[in-house]
């Protein structure tokens, strides 16, 4: 798969033009890295819900999402949450450790919303006693049912060992991301993680992977309980474009004249 191309400098080049590509997904296409053990992640500016039946464009979204994983990516990693995450490399891609996805979607909730306010019938906007994780297998064509840790660990997804990380570093990500969106106005209301093994000499560990973006979690201003994420595209509620931007200026990351390469490839930094 990783082919090297050493002493051919014009397939070398060719290469660079259109590298090979690893997977495509609904909001993300993943390239071969330029080493081994890496990949590119790149940011697309299309969005799907309820299972790619709703399919829509957020313009300036892979910009601006890209922006906002690389930024929380790198505060997890600061306090000792181990990421995929290694580097931005421009507008729209990420430099990411390649890594086994864990098929599991693991869901923290803080607050009630969204497909649990549907399941047991309870009022979006309820305070949880205390955080409630969930687990979903990860199948488009079973459309990701809801499952328990007896299922991971009976067909083998995730170790009994391996489901402990997970489960404590994802309540480690809720502490430190409820506090950071806390200091910014914003309640973390939800959100939804993946995680992968990561094999570094004879040692596997587990490790953050995909993205944290307004695609992925429920963030709600503090004072108006305004939705600024993905709900608004879900539920046509307008100004999607806004609600991500608002999202990045508040965490101090938005260049000031906003997400530049509305359309097409950017230009560097
Ligand atoms: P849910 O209420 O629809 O189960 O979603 C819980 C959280 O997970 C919410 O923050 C959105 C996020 N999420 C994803 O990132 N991908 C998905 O496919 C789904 C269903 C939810
Ligand atoms: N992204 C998922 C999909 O396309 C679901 C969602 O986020 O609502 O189905």
């Amino acid at each position: 798969m990783l082919g090297t191309d050493a002493g051919h400098p014009h397939h070398w080049k060719k290469k660079m033009a259109r590298r090979r590509q690893i997977y495509e997904g609904k909001a993300k296409i993943l390239y071969e890295g330029p080493e081994p053990g890496t990949l590119v992640q790149y940011f697309k500016d299309d969005a799907t819900a309820f299972n790619n039946k709703k399919k829509g464009v957020i313009a300036g979204k892979g910009v601006i999402n890209n922006r906002i994983s690389e930024y929380l990516m790198t505060r997890l990693s600061e306090i000792g949450v181990p990421t995929h995450f290694v580097r931005r490399l421009n507008m729209r891609e990420q430099l990411v450790r390649e890594v086994e996805i864990i098929p599991v979607e693991v869901v923290v909730r803080n607050i009630v919303a969204g497909s649990l306010a549907v399941r047991l019938g309870m009022n979006e906007g309820t305070p949880l006693p205390r955080s409630i994780v969930e687990y979903y297998y990860k199948s488009d064509a079973l459309n990701d049912p809801m499952i328990t840790e007896e299922h991971i660990t009976a067909f083998g997804w995730a170790t009994p060992q391996e489901l402990d990380d997970i489960m404590s570093m994802a309540l480690r990500v809720n502490d430190f991301l409820s506090g950071l969106f806390l200091g910014v106005g914003i309640r973390l209301v939800d959100f939804k993680l993946e995680f992968g093994r990561l094999w570094e000499d004879d040692q596997m560990r587990i490790v953050l992977a995909d993205e944290i973006s307004p695609d992925s979690c429920r963030l709600w201003d503090m004072k108006t309980n305004e939705k600024m994420d993905k709900d608004r595209f879900r539920r046509d509620l307008g100004n999607v474009e806004e609600a991500y931007q608002e999202v990045a200026r508040r965490l101090g990351i938005l260049p000031e004249s906003g997400p530049r390469d509305i359309k097409g490839p950017a230009v560097m930094q």
